[in-house]
């Protein structure tokens, strides 16, 4: 569960369906280039005669205007899916106003995590189920927030406010990493996130509280 894909969230899912969409355009792609590729071969081979040389050169252009139109219409499909794909990072307005949100400051080299009552933490806890939005900035170099689980990750700058959004339905623990190159400790700077039942959670958050107090 650490490293693993946890499907069942929906920025995770999201991501999944888009890699699928074009693991199956490329596979398309792939299939109908190999077979023209296969079939020009048979049909252009060396052949002395006129006839079969006027031939091949008018079909160059009937060639060209098919490829172009099949380059044409999977580089649109892909170029709407990508940009669709830059609004993923956006938390919905329903995350906005009722979510979770935390301040992540990213140093060299450990992350820090601060809630809503000033808690701060080496760890990001947070309760299964509900929107969770990071704003995420840096005290020295730029950083790069990553849960290779959720699928989710943004840049960790300095003087900027990134902000992400996750929803974790199941509870579990998940690598936290950055993936910026940022100074020799970089491969050292990972933590964990740790996703307990709403409960367990408000138990967790509750005691901060009073120990604060
Ligand atoms: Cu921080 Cu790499």
């Amino acid at each position: 569960m650490l490293y693993g894909l946890a499907s069942a969230a929906p920025t995770t899912a999201t991501w999944q369906s888009l890699f699928n969409l074009y693991v199956e355009l490329g596979t398309v792609a792939g299939v109908v280039v190999i077979a023209w590729l296969l079939y020009y071969l048979v049909k252009y081979r060396a052949r002395s005669s006129m006839a079969a040389k006027v031939e091949a050169k008018e079909e160059t252009w009937k060639g060209a205007v098919a490829t172009l139109a099949v380059t044409g219409t999977v580089l649109f499909i892909v170029q709407f899916q990508t940009f669709a794909s830059f609004g993923l990072i956006v938390p919905p307005p329903q995350a906005l106003t009722s979510g979770l949100h935390i301040s992540v400051v990213g140093r060299q080299w450990s992350w820090t995590f601060i809630y809503p009552n000033g808690y701060s933490s080496g760890n990001l806890t947070v309760p299964a189920g509900q929107d969770v939005v990071l704003n995420v900035t840096s005290r020295d170099v730029t950083h790069s927030i990553f849960i290779p689980s959720l699928a989710v990750g943004i840049d960790a700058t300095p003087g900027r406010n990134n902000v992400i959004w996750f929803n974790q339905p199941q509870t579990g623990t998940f690598v936290i990493r950055c993936r910026e190159l940022c100074g020799i400790g970089h491969a050292g700077m990972f933590t964990k996130l740790v996703v307990l039942t709403p409960s367990a959670y408000q138990s967790w958050y509750s005691k901060l509280g009073v120990a604060k107090a």
